[in-house]
């Protein structure tokens, strides 16, 4: 337990009114869309909860210790039926094939290593079961990602871990599952920031 861990948890949900209201139809064309069994890594606050058909029951694997108590009280709220798992996307403890659907908002910008994170996610998923994601990602222009590159450290540091320049969709698009439907978009905050956004579904294999 880190005092960054503390602060990020604390301000999350503050933050993140600055763009909840740019980001909530992406929150409903991911977890809006899961079913059954599904498994949420990277839980944070809970953004995702209301988003969620009534009729799922979600497993919320989250590391960090200090939103617990966030993701309790917005379950509460919700009435819908979450497990909290502590722990990390790269070594999940969690059978073979037994989530339906996984969902990951925001959050493989932050993990130490996507690949590890994506090759857990094809092992729990059942066969034919169903990715989806909504990720900020690099930039697929010169300037916009050699820009991205210098940003990155300091954007790191002052988000506590989060990576502007990660190539999320390649590393999707490499992992063996039949199908991957994405588009990509970008949010502007005004000339010369804009945050390339790519949102999606992944199929494993039947
Ligand atoms: C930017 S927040 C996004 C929270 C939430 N998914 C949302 O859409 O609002 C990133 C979350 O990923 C979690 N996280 C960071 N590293 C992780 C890892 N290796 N495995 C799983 N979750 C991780 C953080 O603790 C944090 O809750």
């Amino acid at each position: 337990m880190t005092i960054s861990q503390k602060l990020f948890a604390n301000s999350y949900d503050l933050l993140n009114t600055l763009v909840e209201w740019r980001i909530s139809s992406y929150r409903r064309s991911t977890a809006g869309q899961a079913n059954g069994h599904v498994l949420e890594i990277g839980f944070g606050t809970g953004s995702n909860l209301k988003y969620y058909p009534d009729s799922v029951n979600i497993t919320a694997l989250e590391p960090n210790p200090f939103m617990f108590k966030k993701i309790r009280d917005r379950t509460l709220k919700s009435k819908k039926d979450v497990t909290i798992f502590q722990g990390y996307g790269e070594n999940m403890p969690f059978e073979n094939e037994v989530f339906d659907t996984v969902v990951v908002t925001l959050v493989l910008c932050m993990v130490d290593d996507v690949e590890s994170v994506i090759s857990e996610i094809t092992r729990v998923l059942k066969p034919g079961g169903r990715f989806y994601f909504y990720e900020h990602v690099s930039s697929s222009s010169y300037i916009g990602s050699k820009f991205q590159d210098l940003l990155n450290p300091f954007w790191k540091f002052i988000t506590t871990g989060c990576n502007l320049n990660r190539d999320t969709e390649r590393i999707i698009n490499n992992a063996g599952f039949s199908k991957v439907d994405t588009s990509k978009f970008t949010i502007r905050f005004g000339t010369p920031i804009s945050l390339p956004n790519l949102v999606g579904v992944a199929i494993k294999k039947s």
